[in-house]
């Protein structure tokens, strides 16, 4: 393979491993099968066509995959829950919805190295018995899906798509579907909704889960982008080898995408769990911008609890746990969720003492508030009445009580909704009320306290609407 150099000012830090974003940003690439072929591309598809489809699920789970959608899920397990003697169509579904606040990555796959995710995801359907694929791309991609599209032609005509693929026997489509452009469609029953044409309101769990009852009610696996690319490279060196990079139950790379208040903000391609949170922040990102210090970090997307940073948190078990600061806490899934919070998207989001909390949780609150799909009363409600909430703190209107009020509000959503968006939205204002009360408190005015007031009116006073 050639030598590989990057547009100026793009070049990968010295700590970063870069696997998925090998191609990205590099000088001479382009997203043609020409030039993915003369970088060795699909040549793992067909190594996986001369194995058996299980030997093919076991290098998955030998190398402990673990989605890098959300919930950090070992990929090669939910492929094993296809139900025995299934004899529906078992379908797979890519998720580039990508739309959790924070996360920035997906995007550069579909638009700089759609092969990459091709290979990964015909050598996932040969594992796994499916014959038909979707990418469900997020509408606000359009560029993205034309890429994609382009590229399933282009392996179509190379007989890598379509009909008895490379001699092999196995057949496969792969289509592109153009999302409805809502934040719920990233979730994977609203998404499978969605695909079959309706509004993507999410299914009960049980007994949807997508493995066992998905698409048009067949076994379904879904797969974020980044997950499904990781496969081909487990392939070229196997489970166990690939499983060396990264930490232990937390192996191989992922992507950071880092946004907020550093000098360089950006998305980093890291072995998962070898690097802390301070030196992402400090050595990779540059520091904190001059004069200002890190008051908090929310460190796998908007939906993960936010991260003091005066905190002490204890991470290991028995002989093993210890006390450690923020800049100490080793950016993996485990760690994160010994941390309290969850390392969800790689949505890093940056804060420094410059910030209003009430500000950044008014924020997160209007997103959810706009992006509820209204089916559950809990969180159509409470997601909209923890908007008016933090709407009234940062005009001044709230009262202090509205605290109380408000964590009441988050705690009455979590675990009673029909999906994960429940959590979501719940978390980020409980978080924040346990770790900022002073603040928020702060920001109320106690002279309001028992006033009978019309929460639409105080903002409508304020000059909101
Ligand atoms: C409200 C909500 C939004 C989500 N949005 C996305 C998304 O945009 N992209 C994604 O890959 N996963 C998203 N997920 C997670 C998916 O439901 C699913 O778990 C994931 O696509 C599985 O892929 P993985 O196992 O490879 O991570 C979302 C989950 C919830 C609850
Ligand atoms: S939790 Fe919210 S987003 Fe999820 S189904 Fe219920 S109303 Fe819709």
């Amino acid at each position: 393979m050639s030598e590989i150099t990057y547009k100026s000012g793009y070049e990968p830090h010295a700590r970063e491993h870069r696997v998925i974003f090998r191609n990205v940003d590099r000088v001479g690439w382009d997203t043609s099968i020409d030039t993915a072929l003369a970088d060795g591309a699909y040549e793992q598809l067909r190594k996986a066509l001369t194995m058996e489809p299980a030997a093919v699920t076991d290098e998955v789970k030998k190398a402990g995959l673990r989605g890098r959608g959300g919930a950090g899920f070992p990929a090669g397990v939910k492929w094993g829950f296809i139900p025995k003697g299934n004899t529906k169509p078992v379908y797979l579904i890519c998720n580039a919805d990508e739309s959790e606040p924070g996360t920035f990555k997906d995007r550069y796959i579909l638009h700089q190295d759609p092969h990459q995710l091709l290979e990964g995801m015909i050598i996932s359907c040969f594992a796994t018995g499916v014959h038909l694929a979707y990418i469900y791309i997020r509408e606000e991609f359009p560029m993205a899906a034309k890429i994609v599209e382009k590229a399933i032609a282009e392996a179509h005509e190379k007989g890598f798509l379509g009909k008895n693929i490379l001699d092999s026997g196995f057949d496969l489509e792969i289509y592109v579907h153009r999302g409805a452009g809502a934040y719920i469609c990233g979730e994977e029953t609203g998404l499978i909704e969605s695909l079959e044409g309706k509004r993507a309101y999410p299914r009960i769990k049980p007994p949807y889960f997508p493995a066992a009852m998905g698409l048009y009610l067949c076994p379904t696996i879904v797969n974020n982008v980044e997950t499904l690319c990781h496969v081909k490279h487990i392939l070229e060196i196997g489970g166990e080898e690939w499983a060396k990079t990264g930490t232990k139950n937390n192996t191989g790379t992922r992507i950071l995408c880092v946004s907020g208040d550093v000098q360089k903000p950006g998305y980093f391609e890291i072995e998962v769990g070898k690097l802390t949170l301070g030196e992402v922040i400090n050595d990779m990102c540059g520091g904190m911008k001059p004069g200002r210090t890190l008051k908090a970090v929310i460190p796998g997307g908007s939906s993960s609890k936010v991260l003091r940073a005066d905190e002490t948190f204890t991470i290991g078990r028995g002989d093993d746990a210890k006390q450690i600061s923020i800049w100490d806490i080793p950016m993996d899934f485990d760690s994160l969720a010994a941390c309290g919070s969850m390392a969800g998207s790689g949505g890093v989001i940056v804060i420094d003492d410059s910030r209003s909390i009430s500000w950044i949780l008014n924020n997160i609150n209007n997103f959810y508030a706009h992006e509820s799909c209204g089916q559950c009363t809990p969180c159509r409600e409470g997601s909209l009445w923890m908007k008016k909430i933090t709407d009234r703190l940062v005009t001044g209107q709230a009262s202090p009580s509205d605290i109380p009020r408000l964590d009441k509000v988050a705690r009455s959503i979590e675990g009673r909704t029909i999906c994960a968006f429940g959590e979501a939205c719940s978390w980020p204002t409980e978080a924040f009320i346990e770790k900022f009360r002073d603040e928020l408190v702060g920001d109320t005015r106690p002279e309001l306290e028992g006033a009978v007031v019309n929460p639409e009116t105080r903002i409508a006073n304020a000059g909101l609407k």
